[in-house]
């Protein structure tokens, strides 16, 4: 329909010397017409003539390969023949159906899921992971090179506060796990907070030696470090292998330590940073409409967040030659990534910078209300909310005797799937009921969707690419008007990575596949209209698998 679309753009250029968007809605069933077009209505005052007449007169410039008919205050509507649609998908068909090429020759980083060495996974790190690694996928899908980097928050003191209170506890190098790491660190630094409000700072001392320790290769807190930065590591990597999330790279905040405060230097010899009375630095950015400056380097001339992620933003400009950075990172960082993006166009550079942010994970709360997610302990750790899951698929999947692998995945995809129920800009609620039903807007009902496609393809494989004669697809076209909208779909969302588009697609695709089973019969249908029938199960299988491949979700072998 794509280049009908276009035809309709030419056609209203010629008659009416202007530029208008088309766009095609499906009509609902009881109206003729498969789809609608509303671009005469929009027209009727530069025409200055009836939205109807309009459409009639566009109409009459049009090909003749669909019928149309003017409909209601003005509408026109496309009536198109299951068989067209059956050829037209066949043309548009690859083994790539749905991608394209806009991004080619470009390259885009995404960075996620950006955990923090000194804790344990936590809920909060599930969105980073999963909206960071479909901004990955729908850029791939759009033809960019995609390199994709987990920057670790391993800059500042974890070491030495770890090591202080490893001391002061009773665990061993041996049985010590990074649960007990998260619980020293939050101890610790409550404890740092009393003694400075007590005006004490042995403890404070004690974590500063370690690091100067460590830094002097002292041997014992080499040791020490290597051991909890590998306890640490191991965990982020075992919870991301369980949500089949990887990272082409992990540069740490701490890599670009030294890389950034070289670069304040630089900007500040420019006279584009400049520096405090204290010794602090900072990055007007009135020019930009912001008001407060960005603090780039403490007045002790230590690092900050800033300072590494100025020494980051150059790497991936200048070493990866980046011209899109996606951050996927939660909402609360947006005026932190506002003044970061005011400093990238201050210091000259160019690249599209995206701040791919998103709400909060919440939860019913005792009280019935909506709240921040959190357990009796604190925070939720991730490790727990996928245990609590795969033991929710394994109830819910009892007598279907599920492999452990399937579990994982009907487990994980349920997750993923629920943070794109909705616009990532909201906060999503995480309601079991919902998330883990079979019925309704879920990852386990888009799954199971595609794994009874699979079977159907598996029970008739012997007439897979059998003759189907000129059957004529008119029980098919809502699917086909359906897969032929996949690759606008998949382009549409490449600018805002809005992957919630992709959920709903893959939500209603396989609403209608639903539908589609109770008119079409396939298994008892006469061999050419069976082979017909088999054909667009092979499409829609394709076509929701890889849909839900861009949200990371898996398909199990069976459910
Ligand atoms: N580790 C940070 C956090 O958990 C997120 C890092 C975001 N990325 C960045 N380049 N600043 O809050």
């Amino acid at each position: 329909m794509d280049s009908l679309k276009t035809k309709i753009i030419e056609i209203v250029k010629k008659l009416y010397g202007v530029d208008v968007p088309v766009e095609f809605a499906a009509v609902p069933a009881e109206i003729k017409g498969d789809y609608s077009c509303n671009v005469a209505m929009r027209l009727a005052k530069a025409a200055g003539k009836a939205p109807r007449d309009i459409a009639a007169e566009i109409i009459a410039e049009l090909p003749g390969e669909y019928a149309y008919e003017v409909a209601g205050p003005g509408f026109i509507n496309i009536s198109v023949s299951g068989k067209a649609l059956s050829e037209q998908l066949e043309a548009a068909w690859s083994e790539d159906y749905g991608n394209n090429q806009s991004g080619a020759g470009k390259v885009a980083v995404s960075e996620f899921p950006s955990t923090n060495m000194a804790k344990p996974y936590s809920v909060g790190h599930l969105r980073p992971g999963t909206q960071g690694w479909a901004a990955k996928q729908i850029l791939e899908a759009n033809g960019w090179k995609v390199i994709t980097d987990n920057h670790l928050g391993d800059a500042g003191t974890p070491f030495g506060i770890w090591a202080t209170g490893f001391k002061r506890s009773d665990k061993t190098l041996d049985d010590i796990t990074v649960y007990d790491l998260g619980e020293i660190y939050i101890k610790m630094k409550a404890d740092m907070k009393a003694e400075e409000a007590a005006g004490e700072h042995a403890l404070a001392d004690s974590a500063q030696d370690w690091l100067l320790k460590l830094e002097a290769g002292d041997a014992e807190a080499v040791e020490l470090s290597t051991r909890f930065n590998k306890i640490s590591l191991d965990h982020i990597h075992s919870v991301m292998k369980r949500m089949n999330l990887s990272t082409e790279y992990e540069l740490g905040e701490s890599y670009f330590v030294e890389r950034g405060k070289a670069l304040v230097e630089k900007y500040l010899a420019e006279g584009k940073f400049v520096k405090n009375d204290d010794g602090s630095v900072i990055c007007p950015l009135d020019e930009y409409g912001i008001d407060v400056p960005m603090l780039m380097l403490k007045s002790n001339g230590a690092a900050l967040y800033a300072t590494t992620d100025l020494g980051c933003l150059d790497y991936r400009l200048h070493e990866w030659k980046a011209d899109r950075i996606v951050y996927a990172v939660g909402a609360e960082q947006k005026f932190y990534f506002e003044q970061l993006f005011a400093m990238a166009k201050k210091l000259g550079w160019e690249a599209e910078l995206q701040h791919v942010w998103f709400g909060t994970i919440d939860q019913v709360g005792p009280d019935g209300k909506r709240e921040k997610m959190s357990s009796r302990k604190g925070v939720v750790l991730l490790e727990a909310m996928l245990d609590d899951a795969e033991k929710r698929v394994r109830e819910n999947f009892a007598s279907e005797e599920l492999s452990d692998e399937d579990v994982r995945k009907v487990a994980t995809g349920a997750i993923k799937y629920s943070d794109f129920i909705a616009d990532r800009k909201m906060g999503i609620l995480y309601d079991p009921e919902k998330i883990f039903a079979l019925t309704g807007q879920s990852g386990p009902f888009c799954q199971y969707a595609c794994v009874r496609m699979r079977r159907i393809l598996e029970k008739n494989a012997d007439f897979a690419g059998a003759d189907f004669g000129d059957y004529d697809f008119a029980a098919e076209k809502a699917v086909l008007l359906k897969l032929l909208d996949f690759p606008a779909l998949v382009a549409g969302v490449a600018d805002n990575l809005e992957a919630h588009r992709i959920a709903g697609y893959c939500f209603e695709l396989a609403q209608e596949m639903n539908r589609y089973y109770e008119n079409a019969p396939i298994s008892s249908a006469e061999d050419s209209i069976r082979a017909a029938r088999l054909w667009l199960v092979e499409k829609a299988a394709f076509v929701l698998g890889r849909g839900l491949d861009l949200l990371g979700v898996e398909i199990p072998e069976k459910m």
